[in-house]
């Protein structure tokens, strides 16, 4: 799909369709508007009468205009309240842009959206997203791809200039976003340990950064006790993940992201029922998946900071190997943590992955992860819980959500709740009470990290979408692929 920003005038655009924002306050037509509508025999006019289409958000209309007219459909898009508009106002409106062209099987599409707060560059860049990402559709797992289906060719975004630059960003922005909805959505037979590893390798050769993969044996060298017992019952080899961007200059700062990366969780002996959702369980690697979209955009993007990114990747499985509840293991900070329960495994393999960021001396780390059902329980869908030691990088990580238009709620690391997860017999259990169980989830990751400004992104919820949501489609959403790269790229 060409996608690209056009001076050409309103009045002057030919193409199958030209998409309209109206603002519920402001429907009078504006003096562009009514020589348009004359240009169209004053369909414009009748089609928003006749529709009584009021411009609130949600409100959309689309109608053929007929053959000979220099716009052969017209689609209007409701905006709200002029007041309320953000940037998520315009990437909403582009998207639902996008669905109603695709259905009236439009090839080429003229947008025409107001600018936001004056920047145009984020405007377009907005606009961009909103297209592409509903547009992807997922059809790796089909027989037969829908061979019908009729494609959207060209997109041109009127009336904000050209911003080559902002449209090529955003557009590698998507490929990073859909990279991490395909890893999340492919089912554990197709995404395992191995080719999670494999794919890993292929990013970092495509776009110049370093990887290394350590292998089982040398998790046990730095003595990844915490992450091997998770890995202990699977038939397929734990591959430890390290990439490295490093930027031309010496960087000012240092960075690492860390994803939970299991690519199924069955519970292990304390297996989940289909009450608990095992068979949605391919998505527990949202984290890891989310890690290398970013990774995949950082490397295009060749911001001044150096980033790491590190997945431990494996399954969580039963068999005669299999963790114990119960069984005592020793992270690589020498922490020993009593394996109450083998369903709370992501935190198990996150212990021995924030050790190994802290000890690479970076100034930051954020980790992602699908890590319970009680933050879904908390903030629904939608939203993901963030937890941080630090204010500044907690802002930071607000900030970047905001621009992303992904939701994030900061949440308490209260330190009285880690009475919950102290152990009789080693220095701490792995799971509390069940009440508060997305803190005491944090305040159980906090054990592994000393002194390094750390946040913690609980994106069980977001990850995946019952229901389409505008932007998104259903199933698996890419989240928080923007919200890393924008905290990145702002550093
Ligand atoms: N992967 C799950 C959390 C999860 C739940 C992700 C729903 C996506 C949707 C995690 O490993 C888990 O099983 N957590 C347990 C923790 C409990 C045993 C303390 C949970 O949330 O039930
Ligand atoms: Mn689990
Ligand atoms: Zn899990």
């Amino acid at each position: 799909m060409d996608i690209r920003g056009t001076e050409t005038p309103l009045l002057n655009w030919t193409g199958d369709a030209l998409a309209l924002g109206f603002f519920e306050d402001s429907m009078e037509l504006t003096e562009t508007l009514q020589k348009l509508d004359e240009k169209l025999n004053r369909n414009l006019r009748e089609l928003i009468t006749e529709t009584e289409f009021e411009g609130k958000s949600s409100n959309n209309v689309v109608t053929r205009i007929g053959s000979g007219s220099p716009v052969q459909k017209i689609i209007l898009v409701g905006l709200g309240k002029t007041e309320d508009l953000t940037l998520d106002t315009v990437r909403l409106g582009a998207a639902t842009i996008a669905r109603l062209a695709k259905q009236a099987k439009v090839k080429t599409l003229g947008i025409n959206l107001p600018v936001v707060n004056d920047d145009a560059a984020s405007t377009v860049s907005a606009i961009t997203q909103g297209v592409i990402l509903p547009l992807h559709q997922d059809n790796r797992f089909k027989s037969e791809p829908d061979k019908n289906e009729l494609k959207l060719e060209k997109v041109e975004i009127l009336g904000c200039g050209e911003h080559r630059e902002a449209i090529n960003k955003a557009q590698t922005l998507c490929s990073g976003v859909i990279l991490a909805r395909e890893l999340v959505a492919a089912p554990a037979n197709s995404v395992t340990p191995v080719t999670f590893a494999e794919i890993a390798q292929t990013i970092a050769q495509d776009h110049g950064l370093d990887i290394e993969i350590l292998e089982r044996k040398e998790c046990q060298n730095l003595g990844m006790g915490a992450f091997l017992g998770v890995a202990q019952a699977s038939d397929l080899p734990p591959k430890f993940i390290h990439i490295t961007y490093k930027p031309s200059e010496t960087p000012q700062k240092k960075l690492a992201i860390v994803g939970k990366s299991l690519t199924f969780d069955s519970g292990g002996l304390n297996l989940k029922g289909s009450q608990s959702g095992i068979e949605t369980m391919k998505m527990d690697m949202g984290g890891g998946a989310a890690t290398l979209g970013a990774a995949k955009v950082i490397g295009q993007l060749k911001p001044d900071v150096e980033v790491h990114f590190i997945c431990a990747v494996t399954e969580n499985m039963i068999s005669g190997r299999a963790m114990h509840p119960g069984d005592i293991l020793t992270a690589s900070n020498g922490k020993t943590i009593e394996v109450n329960n083998t369903d709370a495994e992501g935190r198990l393999t996150l212990a021995d992955a924030l050790v190994f960021a802290e000890k690479l001396g970076v100034d930051a780390i954020v980790d992602l992860a699908t890590l319970t059902g009680a933050c879904v329980v908390a903030l629904g869908d939608n939203i993901s819980g963030l937890w941080s030691t630090d204010e500044t990088l907690a802002t930071q990580i607000k900030k970047a959500g905001a621009m992303a238009g992904e939701k994030v709620w900061e949440m308490p690391l209260e330190e009285k709740y880690f009475e919950g997860l102290k152990s009789p017999i080693a220095d701490i259990k792995n799971t509390g009470p069940r009440a508060g169980g997305a803190i005491t989830a944090a305040l159980f990751l906090k054990q592994f990290i000393k002194e390094t400004p750390w946040a913690h992104l609980d994106i069980a919820g977001p990850v995946w979408l019952d229901k389409e949501d505008g932007v998104n489609n259903s199933g698996a959403t890419g989240f928080p692929v923007q919200t890393l790269v924008h905290w990145v790229l702002n550093q």
